[in-house]
């Protein structure tokens, strides 16, 4: 079986992301951390705590972890996934609790305790796993695989023209991480924006499940579906962190990927976030990551799908 640790700024499909994870046979979500980004962290951590109890199951660990990033202050987006991230759906309050334990020590903890067994997938700003790499740099080579949701291949950004949101929150988390030395896949926001992941057809079959996670699907994604309403005068949702996941379960949702060096700007105001991916080879510098080209859209519908009818 795949064992995950899933680091998210949980909010809209960050929820669908882990409802994903934590109901795929052969699964197993040793941890789910929670980071400031979306929505600040307390925020995340109760959205994760929602999804669990959703899911049906509360054996799943949850460790809060930053609430900032590591040198600026947060920002985050309430216009795209509702002042609650959940749509504005107004989930009652879960009754499961966090841990003590700090997201970053948990991080390390793990790895440590499963060397070459876990993959994580971070859907987030990457400060936490920046912070357990600075505690431990040992960890980049324990992990057996890192899945990043972030960055965008060459300029196509979406929170700024030059970068993609989970990258622009903190550059320099992203920065540190890409160097760090993991076996690192990347799947950028262009992966998931070309053409819609979800679209108005596909969304109206998910309505007319009505199961119980078809209608999770519904409130926790409806402000990021108006959204798409207003742009476009038609629904449509991207999907990166769900995507991710799917990718991670079955390699063949990753319908074409090479190996690039990847770099991080951080220094610039105007392009802070922006992912760089040599694709001609130019910098002639060993590739650090895996980047995923294109995604095969059929496989990742069928498997979201077959988990909103689930129940
Ligand atoms: C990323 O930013 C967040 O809004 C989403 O959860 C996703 O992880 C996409 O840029
Ligand atoms: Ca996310």
């Amino acid at each position: 079986s795949k064992i995950l640790i899933i680091d998210t700024d949980t909010a809209g499909d960050d929820c669908t992301a882990l409802l994903m994870a934590l109901r795929w046979p052969g699964v197993e979500v040793k941890a789910i951390t929670t980071v400031a980004g979306n929505i600040p962290l307390h925020l995340c951590t109760r959205n994760a705590l929602t999804t669990l109890e959703t899911a049906e199951r509360p054996d799943v660990p949850v460790y809060p972890g930053a609430v900032k990033p590591l040198m600026r202050g947060l920002f985050t987006a309430e216009h795209v996934h509702g002042p609650d991230g959940m749509g504005g759906s107004n989930f009652p309050e879960p009754s499961l609790k966090p841990r003590e334990e700090h997201a970053a020590n948990a991080i390390v903890r793990l790895i440590n305790e499963h060397p070459g067994e876990i993959e994580m997938i971070a859907q987030a700003p990457l400060t936490n796993l920046a912070l357990a790499y600075s505690l431990d740099p040992s960890i980049a080579g324990k992990l057996k695989h890192l899945w990043v949701m972030g960055g965008a291949n060459n300029f196509l950004g979406n929170d700024s023209p030059a970068a993609e949101f989970n990258f622009l929150v903190d550059p320099e988390a992203a920065h540190i991480v890409v160097h760090a030395g993991f076996n690192l896949t990347m799947v950028g926001w262009d992966v998931c924006h070309r053409q819609p992941v979800m679209a108005e057809e596909q969304l109206r079959l998910i309505e007319a499940m009505d199961t119980e996670f078809s209608r999770f699907y519904m409130k926790v994604l409806r402000t990021n579906m108006e959204r798409g309403l207003k742009q476009h005068g038609f629904r449509r949702l991207s999907h990166p962190d769900t995507l991710t996941v799917a990718m991670a379960i079955d390699n063949r949702v990753m319908a074409r990927s090479n190996r690039y060096y990847i770099d991080v700007e951080h220094k610039s105001e105007l392009t802070k976030g922006y992912s760089l991916v040599d694709l001609n080879n130019i910098l002639k510098k060993e590739p650090n990551a895996e980047v995923c080209l294109e995604a095969d859209l059929e496989r990742f519908r069928e498997m979201v799908f077959s988990l909103l009818k689930q129940r």
